[in-house]
């Protein structure tokens, strides 16, 4: 589905983003794996991609810092030559009740959330334009569409990643270059595990389809704006969520 292409993924070393690095790789796609801090797990995942029979690079990077960022997509530019799909998906949580939140942990949030997929669309952008059918899919978050309390700051940034989609859409649409977003509910991941039970039960019990989803099906929905099936859909929003948002 995705043979030839070439895939940056962000925040791709675990969870999420590392199922969507393995089902592009699956898919047919070279892959530069964005890792922040866990060399051996991105390693890892280039292991398995490779075992696909695709290029596959890993290369750490704070998404936030723009400098960091500019010199990380440089080489992979020069690593590759081309890139044609970009999955901003790097993301963190820094929860708290408004009243308690801190200046640090709002901006941090907003800075890596956000800024992080600013900063790698930024860029990448030449390199996406010159494709012959360039994607960028962000993966923003349902607490960005309904908000969530004890989340502003993540919320905030999720909501952000939603209008910063729906801008590069409209912006690049001359270009052919396409910009969705997929929005996961609550998705069995590292960053859910955390989450006491009864929290979690609760999310579940209003889960219209009953249960939490999985990297896979987060995956699936990426697979899908890369390929040649979305090519009419830009500035989308894919709820991928069991229905907790209807
Ligand atoms: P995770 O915590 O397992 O993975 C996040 C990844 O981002 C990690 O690999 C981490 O190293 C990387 N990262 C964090 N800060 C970074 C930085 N400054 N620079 C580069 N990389 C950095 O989380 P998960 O669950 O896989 O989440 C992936 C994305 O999906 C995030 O954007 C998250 O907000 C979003 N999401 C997750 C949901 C869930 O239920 N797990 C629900 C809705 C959205």
């Amino acid at each position: 589905m995705l043979k030839g292409k070439m895939a940056v993924i962000t925040g791709a070393s675990r969870g999420i983003g590392r199922a969507i690095a393995s089902k592009m790789a699956q898919n047919g796609a070279n892959i530069a794996i964005v890792y922040f801090e866990n060399e051996l797990a991105a390693e890892e995942v280039r292991f398995l991609a490779e075992s696909c029979g695709v290029k596959a690079v890993s290369y750490q990077c704070n998404v936030a810092d723009w400098n960091d960022s500019k010199k990380v997509c440089e080489r992979i530019i020069s690593d590759f030559r081309q890139v044609d799909i970009l999955v901003n998906n790097a993301g963190i949580i820094k929860d708290n009740l408004l009243l308690r939140m801190s200046e640090g942990d709002f901006d941090s949030v907003i800075e890596v959330n956000l800024k992080g997929a600013f900063n790698f669309i930024r860029h990448l952008s030449r390199s996406i334009i010159k494709s012959s059918a360039g994607r960028i899919i962000n993966i923003t978050s349902v607490s960005g569409i309904m908000g969530n309390p004890g989340q502003a700051n993540y919320s905030a940034s999720k909501a952000g990643m939603i209008g910063l989609t729906k801008a590069v859409a409209k912006e690049y649409a001359g270009k052919k270059v396409t910009c969705n977003a997929i929005a996961p509910g609550l998705i069995a991941t590292d960053m859910t595990l955390a989450m006491p039970d009864n929290v979690k039960d609760h999310i579940c019990a209003n889960i219209p389809l009953g249960r939490i989803g999985t990297v896979d099906e987060v995956a699936s929905a990426a697979v899908f704006f890369a390929s040649d099936w979305s090519a009419y859909i830009t500035g989308e929003v894919i709820r991928v969520d069991g229905g907790l948002c209807i």
